[in-house]
């Protein structure tokens, strides 16, 4: 094992809506089965500003910051337990989201190896790190909200028995959208619509939508209900919210939502966005939003990722084989990157958080440097 610091610089928030800081926090020795990872490269992800401005999932002040995902290089591994073959030198990417030495904006996180990605030659860890927080979500959230079949390995002339029905991704423009359209048509569901801004639309289809649709149009729910027309109902069966915002997403699909359909909302569920002036408001409930307005019989879903690790299989491959595999085979492209600038890491994490309150992400990540090695 090479020699660790014994503590290291992380980006921390001393209290709701107030500028990050730089406190010094231990760098944690790899119990049996864990990992320490030299940090390089994060993502910024809006649950970073749904916590900084919101205080959401937050128990106490100050709070270590970074859940957007992680990149760099394994420095040290436990002695024993399963470390999903990962050896000191290997390049990872990592969604490890229990805050304290899995914190994802501080130099070193010491992380158990089934949160972890081998990166595959070729791919830079700028790029790799935009990948495993949204990849997981969607297998999440197809798999245990929309209950939709991803199966792995994918046996040779299987097809899902909703192969045809349409899914509708709304939001595909977002990073968890860009990734859903790729994993389910990799995965042969051949009925994916997708509603993003306009120009988006030809990326959209090169990753494998059917169809697009502009929300920033007044008629985009009407256009939905008539490609669908001739659909047995419930027309729209299949709907994934990448989105969840109350006036946004969620208004728009109760008018598409019907009996049956599955409709899978990322939480938290936003009520009301952050500004600079304002405190945003949030609901992690989702049956609290919009109840007289959901048709009778539509099942709503909440997803939270967070608990993806209840599924032994995800636990065991998601991030050790089939992020990495997917990669490798190029079936998933890393979201396009928007590099974040800032003469500190503190600096870089707070630009990143003010491009985020002012929407400013579009069809990209951001990401920045943890670490200038
Ligand atoms: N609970 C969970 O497990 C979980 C997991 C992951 C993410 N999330 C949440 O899911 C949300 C999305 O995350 P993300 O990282 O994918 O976000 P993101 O990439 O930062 O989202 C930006 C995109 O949102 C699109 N957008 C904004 N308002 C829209 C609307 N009304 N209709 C359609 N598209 C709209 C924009 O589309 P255009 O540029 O085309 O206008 C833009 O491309 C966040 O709130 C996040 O916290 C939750």
């Amino acid at each position: 094992m090479s020699t660790l610091p014994s503590t290291q610089k992380a980006v921390a928030l001393p209290a709701k809506r107030t500028p990050l800081i730089e406190i010094t926090t231990p760098v944690e020795p790899p119990a049996a089965g864990e990992i320490v990872v030299r940090v390089q490269w994060t993502a910024s992800s809006p649950l970073d500003l749904h916590r900084s401005d919101g205080g959401l999932l937050i128990p106490s002040y100050p709070a270590l910051q970074g859940s957007g995902g992680a990149a760099g290089t394994v420095v040290a591994v436990g002695t024993g337990g399963d470390l999903k073959g990962l050896q000191i030198g290997d390049q990872v990417s990592a969604f490890a989201f229990h805050g304290g030495k899995e914190a994802n904006q501080q130099e070193y996180i010491t992380i158990p190896a089934y949160l972890a990605s081998k990166i595959p030659q070729g791919l830079s860890l700028q790029a790799a790190v935009t990948v495993p927080v949204n990849l997981v979500t969607v297998f999440h959230s197809v798999t245990a909200d929309l209950e939709l079949e991803l199966p792995w390995p994918i046996p040779q002339d299987w097809q899902p028995k909703e192969a045809s029905k349409p899914i509708l991704v709304w939001g595909a423009s977002s990073s968890v959208g860009i990734f859903a359209i790729q994993v389910l048509r990799h995965w042969r569901y051949t009925k994916v619509l997708a509603v993003s801004s306009g120009k988006h639309h030809e990326y959209l289809k090169s990753l494998g939508a059917t169809i697009c649709f502009d929300y920033t149009k007044g008629d985009v729910v009407d256009n939905i209900l008539d490609y669908v027309k001739d659909a047995k109902e419930p027309k729209v069966p299949y709907i994934l919210d990448c989105i969840g915002s109350l006036h946004g997403t969620l208004e728009p699909l109760t008018r598409i939502a019907q009996r049956g359909s599955r409709v899978a909302v990322m939480l938290p569920v936003i009520i009301k966005d952050a500004t600079e002036e304002d405190e945003p408001e949030y609901e992690m409930d989702v049956s609290k939003c919009l109840p007289e307005k959901w048709a009778d019989g539509a099942i709503v879903r909440g997803v939270r990722t967070h608990f993806y690790l209840q599924n032994e299989f995800f636990k065991d491959r998601l991030q050790p084989e089939i992020l990495p595999a997917l990669l490798a085979q190029g079936i998933i492209k890393p979201n396009k990157q928007r590099v974040v600038e800032g003469a500190t890491l503190v600096e870089r994490a707070q630009n990143a958080l003010s491009l985020l309150r002012s929407k400013a992400v579009s069809g990209e990540k951001l990401v920045y440097r943890v670490s200038e090695a």
